[in-house]
C-alpha cells in the first residue's frame, strides 16, 4: 500500500467510525409526550381521614384515642383490627351500644375506606 492509499484509507475509516457513532444518536426517537390518563371521578376519591373526622371522631377521638363516648380505636381492638373485622363492625354495628351500623348512611366504598383507615391506625 502506498502512503497515499494508507492516508485515504485511514481517513475513510475515521469517517466510517464517526458516522457509526452518530447513527445511534440520530436513531434516538424523541420521547413521546405523556398522554394524560383519565381523571378519576370526584366520587372515586374518598378522603377517609375527613370521613373519620366527620363521622367517628366525636366518639372515638380525633386520632382514635377514645372519648367517654367511644373506645379507643388506635389500640388493640376487641373485635380485631383487620380491615375485614372493622368492615363488619361498620356494617352491623354493635347491638345495644352507641356503635350503630353505618350500612345505610355510608356507601360500601366509604365503609371500605374507613375500615382501611382504622385498621392502619398506630397501635
Ligand atoms: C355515637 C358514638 C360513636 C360513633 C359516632 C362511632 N362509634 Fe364506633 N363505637 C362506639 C362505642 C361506644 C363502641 C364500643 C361498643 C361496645 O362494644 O361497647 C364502638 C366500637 C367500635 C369499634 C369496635 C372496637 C373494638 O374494640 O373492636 C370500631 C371498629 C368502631 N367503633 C369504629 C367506628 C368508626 C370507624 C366510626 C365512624 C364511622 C364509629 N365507630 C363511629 C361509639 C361510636
Amino acid at each position: 500500500m502506498s502512503r497515499m492509499t494508507v492516508r485515504l484509507f485511514s481517513r475513510a475509516v475515521v469517517a466510517a467510525l464517526m458516522t457509526a457513532a452518530a447513527v445511534p444518536l440520530l436513531a434516538q426517537a424523541p420521547a413521546p409526550a405523556p398522554t394524560p390518563g383519565p381523571r378519576p371521578a370526584a366520587s372515586a376519591t374518598i378522603d377517609a381521614a375527613k370521613l373519620y373526622a366527620a363521622r367517628c371522631a366525636m366518639c372515638h377521638g380525633k386520632l382514635g384515642e377514645g372519648t367517654p363516648m367511644g373506645r379507643p380505636l388506635a389500640a388493640p381492638l376487641m373485635n380485631g383490627a383487620t380491615v375485614e373485622a372493622v368492615t363488619e363492625i361498620l356494617e352491623t354495628g354493635i347491638e345495644g351500644t352507641p356503635m350503630v351500623s353505618f350500612a345505610k348512611t355510608l356507601t360500601p366504598a366509604q365503609l371500605a375506606a374507613l375500615a382501611k383507615y382504622v385498621a392502619a391506625m398506630k397501635r
